[in-house]
Order: C-alpha cells, then sequence, then structure tokens
C-alpha cells in the first residue's frame, strides 16, 4: 500500500547536523505512526519501522530489531543494513547492555565501550533502545552509525517515545 515516507533523499551513510536530523526526524514521525495505524502484529511493526526508520535517519549503515528468544538471549529480528550477528546473549555487546539493563543505550564511540559487538567494522556508534509490550522487555532497536556520535539525546528520546506508541498497539506476537 505505501511506498514508504516522502523525505528528501539522502546518501547513505550521510550524518546530518543535529538540527536537520531532528527536522527529518519530525517530518517522518506522522508518516511512520500513519503507516502502522492500527497494526496490532509485532514483527509487522518490527518490519515496517526498520524499513521506515532506515528511510529517515541516513546516518545508520544498520537499522532493525533484537528480539528476546530466550531468557538471557537476543535473536536477529527484521533489519536493513548488512547482515547482522544472529544471536546476542544478554552479556554481550551494546544490545545486550540494554536488553539487560532495560535502558536506552546512546554509545558515540564504540571502540570505548567494553565487550561492543563489531558485526561492522565500520561501524563508530550506536543507539540501542529498548522495546517494551505490556512491561515486558521483548526486544531492542538497534541503530549503528559509521560516524562518532551519530545519534543525540534529542533523538533517542523521540525514538523512545515512538516505540512506546507504536508497541502499545500490540495484540499478537
Ligand atoms: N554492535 C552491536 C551488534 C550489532 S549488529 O550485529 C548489527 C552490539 O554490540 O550489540
Amino acid at each position: 500500500m505505501s511506498e514508504g515516507i516522502l523525505l528528501a533523499k539522502v546518501a547513505r551513510g550521510t550524518l546530518l547536523p543535529e538540527g536537520d536530523r531532528l527536522a527529518r526526524l519530525q517530518a517522518a514521525l506522522p508518516q511512520i505512526e500513519a503507516a502502522l495505524e492500527g497494526e496490532t502484529n509485532e514483527v509487522a511493526i518490527q518490519a515496517t519501522l526498520a524499513c521506515l526508520l532506515w528511510e529517515t535517519l541516513p546516518q545508520t549503515n544498520w537499522c532493525g530489531f533484537y528480539r528476546r528468544v530466550a531468557d538471557r538471549m537476543l535473536a536477529v529480528g527484521p533489519y536493513q543494513g548488512g547482515m547482522g550477528c544472529l544471536r546476542i546473549p544478554f552479556a554481550r555487546g551494546v544490545c545486550g547492555a540494554c536488553a539487560r539493563t532495560g535502558e536506552t543505550q546512546l554509545v558515540a564511540d564504540v571502540h570505548a565501550f567494553p565487550g561492543h559487538i563489531a558485526c561492522d567494522g565500520a561501524t563508530r556508534s550506536e543507539l540501542v533502545i529498548p522495546v517494551l509490550i505490556h512491561g515486558r522487555m521483548v526486544a531492542v532497536l538497534d541503530l549503528d552509525c559509521p560516524h562518532l556520535d551519530g545519534f543525540s539525546r534529542t533523538e533517542a528520546h523521540i525514538l523512545e517515545d515512538l516505540l512506546a506508541r507504536c508497541f502499545q498497539q500490540v495484540s499478537d506476537r
């Protein structure tokens, strides 16, 4: 039904100034929410968010979800970008730290993050946000960027709010 979202084309890997990134995100939000209106399936929401956030955030070289598949284990879910690790234990990496703590991880320089998993050697910064459904951590949104400091605290807050709104609609998995 959709042709993605209406935003200016920006070359993949471009890190725009923060003001431009926030304007782009604000322009995308209503379009993303309209695309997901009434959708109740968790994976359908994840797949569509992976697609539309990839278009919205040109600084990303990986954009998608790791899903909780066992007590302390994540497995790759819907994503855009180069091939990611298939499984990430809670004990490992930025995604694992997010899943373990239930807190957003904003990492300006992955080389300074102990235990970072270098799936793509080009990645220099990351933003990982927990996804909760009815209070339970079911997945994380992983955004990777080939530039240092590729995400801001404000982007993190906007995306946290978007995820909360989108995933409160879930009634089937
Ligand atoms: N660098 C991440 C994992 C990224 S991917 O496999 C796409 C981490 O440390 O959690």
